[in-house]
This record gives structure tokens, sequence and C-alpha cells, in this order.
């Protein structure tokens, strides 16, 4: 494990700051990427979603000060959100404006690197197919694993094309879709994936398959449980069947 991912909204709008308060002095140690797109409403107590560049801008410039140092990659979060009710040419539009902003703050030296992270791809894979040149993220971050329905993945895969951004820069997100305790992961037997037999639980055959679903070169995933961790970096080791792939990717399209 040698990234931390979070985001400016996370904890009510304080890890960061957590972070920063818990753990200055290993935060040099991992790559750091973080999310802007959501911000506190008129009352601060809820979060709302906006693309408008200024609040972006304050938005990663924040973020450096409450770190306390620059992240990696500022992603984009969840564009889609401001985009599916407008119509393609003003969403396009929406879009370029705010990937222009995090490749200036870039550019400055405010992040690494940008990207854009979506929960569904649809919408901004439909605006950039409106003509969106020059947005070059240096990273993608998309759902990712056996929870992902085939309309969303092919639509993140359909991005990562359209954007030319390579495997080794799609990062996934959520290989549980948020909890293991939803009862079908109790109901479903993967062993079918694994290319051998292999000592491990549904949970890992689950975690690594994030990474085939689409091909990612990272996972992020949740856990407070130092066990969990120790499984999940374990599992990171299994032997995958590309021929389980192939198959589970012709059930899901049909
Ligand atoms: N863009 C978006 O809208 C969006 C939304 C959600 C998430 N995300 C991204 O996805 C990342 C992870 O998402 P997430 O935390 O919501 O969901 P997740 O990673 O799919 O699932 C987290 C859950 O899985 C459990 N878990 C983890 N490892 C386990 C193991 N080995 N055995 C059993 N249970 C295990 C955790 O429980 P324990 O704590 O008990 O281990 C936790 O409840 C976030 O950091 C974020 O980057 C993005």
């Amino acid at each position: 494990m040698r990234g931390i991912d979070t985001a400016y909204n996370y904890r009510g709008f304080t890890s960061h700051r957590a972070l920063a308060r818990v753990a200055a002095d290993l935060l040099g140690e991992f790559t750091l990427s973080t999310k802007v797109g959501y911000f506190p409403d008129d009352s601060g107590e809820r979060s709302v979603h906006s693309l408008d560049p200024a609040r972006l801008r304050d938005a990663i410039r924040r973020s450096v000060d409450d770190l306390g140092r620059s992240p990696d990659v500022v992603f984009l979060h969840n564009p889609e959100l401001a985009l599916s009710a407008r119509s393609g040419t003003e969403g396009r539009d929406r879009l370029a404006d705010a990937c222009g902003v995090l490749a200036d703050e870039a550019a400055a030296g405010w992040c690494g690197t940008w990207g854009i992270a979506t929960w569904d791809a649809r919408p901004v894979a439909a605006a950039i197919e409106q003509g969106v040149a020059g947005i070059q993220p240096g990273a993608l971050l998309l759902r990712a694993g056996l929870s992902v329905a085939h309309p969303i993945l092919t639509a993140g895969e359909t991005l990562t094309r359209m954007l030319k951004v390579p495997p080794e820069r799609c990062w996934g997100m959520s290989p549980f879709s948020g909890s293991t305790a939803d009862p079908v992961w109790n109901a479903v037997d993967l062993r079918a994936f694994l290319a051998d037999q292999q000592q491990c639980t549904t949970p890992q055959v689950a975690f690594r398959l994030a990474y085939e679903l689409p091909p990612v070169a990272r996972v992020a995933v949740g856990t407070s449980n130092v066990d969990h961790l120790r499984d999940l970096c374990a599992a990171t080791q299994l032997a995958i069947s590309g021929t389980a792939i192939h198959r589970y990717r012709d059930l899901i399209t049909g």
C-alpha cells in the first residue's frame, strides 16, 4: 500500500486536516490523491456539487494548506453530476472549463497532476464526445470490480480510450461498492475466477478482480481494520484466470 486517497469533502470537509494532524510525518511516504467538486452549502452543514471554476481553484489551494503539502493528484470529483441535466454542448463547455482549472493548477505546482474521478462515466464520455479537445488528465479514477454494471464499466473504458489514458494511469475504486455487509458477498463463490487453487476469501478475490474490471493499476479501497488491510495486500498476488474474466464479460454483456 503506497497511496492514500481522500477528498475535500470527506469526513464533513475535515479529512485533509485530520490527515495532517494524525500523520503529517508519514504523508511524504505515500502518494496522496484527493478530489474537488463538493462544497459546503450556505449553512455549512450539507455538501453541494459544483464545477464552478473559482470554487474548484479555491478548494485545491485550501487542500494544500490543510494537508501541509501538495497532493500528487487532484481529481475532478464526479463531474457527471453537473453534466447529465445539461445539453451536450453546455455540458461539454462546463467540463472543459473545470478541467482547465485543474490543469492550470497542476501546471502552477499546486498538485503533481490532475485527473477525473467518476462514479458513472456515461455523462462524462458523452460530453467529451461533443468534441472537448485538449483534455489530457494524468489519471482516471473509475468504479471497479464485480459490482459495476456493464453500461458503466464500458463507459469507463470508452472514456479511457477517448482521453488516451493507459491502464498504468487508470485507478479503480470502491471494489465492494461501499460495504462487504451486503448479503450478496456471502452468497457468491468466486473461486472460478482463480487461475489455480489458492487459499483466499471472497473479499480477497473480489478485490483482486477490481484490477481487471476495468484494467487498472491501483485500487482505492476503504478499510478501518488492519487485518482486512493485510488480506487486501496479500490478495494483490492472487493469479486470476483470463478465460474466466472473458466469460464473465460475455455474461454481463448479454
Ligand atoms: N467518486 C465517488 O462517488 C466515490 C464514492 C464512494 C467511494 N469512492 C472511492 O472509493 C474508495 C473506497 O470506497 P468505499 O470505502 O466507499 O468502498 P469499498 O472500498 O468498496 O468498501 C469498503 C468496505 O469494505 C470492507 N472491507 C474492506 N476490506 C475488507 C476485507 N478484506 N474483508 C472484509 N471486508 C472488507 C470495509 O470494512 P472494514 O472497515 O471493516 O474493513 C468497508 O466497509 C474511496 O476512497 C473513494 O476513493 C468514490
